[in-house]
């Protein structure tokens, strides 16, 4: 059969499963999978260690005048399979996860001027199709043509408990109503902020999955994709 490339964009909450997803339909796909989420944090990494931003503060001026030093790249790990975020040449995935990039990305994800190169990139990533990319914005503002959108969610209970459950695994332990008011903060700030606030697009598709398992969604997204593929 012949299929056409498409862009399949994947937005939604935090921490409900977005990017597992997104991972392994490109994979079925043999497609690009994109982490915009990686991006903002590459950025945040890269204020931090600059000292534009602390203590739960940015420097937005500051940052804003340094963001053309800010080369942000993806780079296949032959081992596992997977892309890893680059910064500057260096190997930044695992960090771009810590604590410190986490309280500070939401804030710098607010500034019109980091979004606005970030989309620029995250076009030029998309323009050849047969990508898959999840974020808040990519069936928004990124690729309003996407032939597939999906919006992933779940409710907050579920997903802190998730979370929960993946911090008690490291050992780690906090308080499952520390987690849940850490995520629906998160939610309103994503949902709330002035620049390209996390919001459904009119044509996409709800994936509410606090009752589906991974291997129920991923068929499901599976099905949505080959529909879409399907030259017609
Ligand atoms: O998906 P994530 O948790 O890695 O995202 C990190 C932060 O970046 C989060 O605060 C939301 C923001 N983000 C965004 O504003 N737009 C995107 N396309 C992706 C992430």
């Amino acid at each position: 059969t012949d299929n056409k490339k498409i862009v399949i964009a994947i937005d939604g909450h935090s921490s409900c499963g977005k990017s597992t997803v997104a991972k392994q339909l490109a994979k079925q796909l043999g497609y690009i999978y994109l982490d915009s989420g990686a991006m903002y944090r590459a950025v945040t990494l890269f204020a931090l260690r600059h000292q534009l931003a602390g203590n739960g503060k940015v420097n937005e001026q500051a940052l804003i005048a340094r963001l053309d030093e800010i080369t942000i790249e993806f780079r296949l790990n032959e081992t596992t399979g997977e892309n890893e975020t680059f910064l500057n040449g260096a190997n930044v995935e695992e960090e771009i996860r810590q604590l410190p990039v986490a309280s500070h990305v939401s804030p710098v994800a607010t500034i019109r001027e980091v979004r606005e190169a970030m989309v620029q990139q995250q076009q030029a990533m998309g323009k050849n199709k047969g990508i898959v990319m999840d974020g808040r914005d990519i069936g928004t503002v990124v690729f309003p043509d996407a032939e597939l959108k999906i919006f992933m969610t779940a409710s907050p209970e579920v997903r802190a408990q998730r979370r929960y459950d993946e911090l008690k695994a490291k050992g780690q332990t906090m308080s499952f109503e520390d987690i849940l008011k850490n995520v629906e903060d998160r939610d309103r700030i994503d949902s709330g902020r002035k620049e390209s606030p996390l919001k459904q697009a009119d044509d996409a598709l709800i994936l509410d999955n606090s009752y589906l398992n991974r291997e129920e969604q991923l068929e499901w997204a599976l099905t949505k994709a080959k529909e879409r593929m399907e030259v017609g």
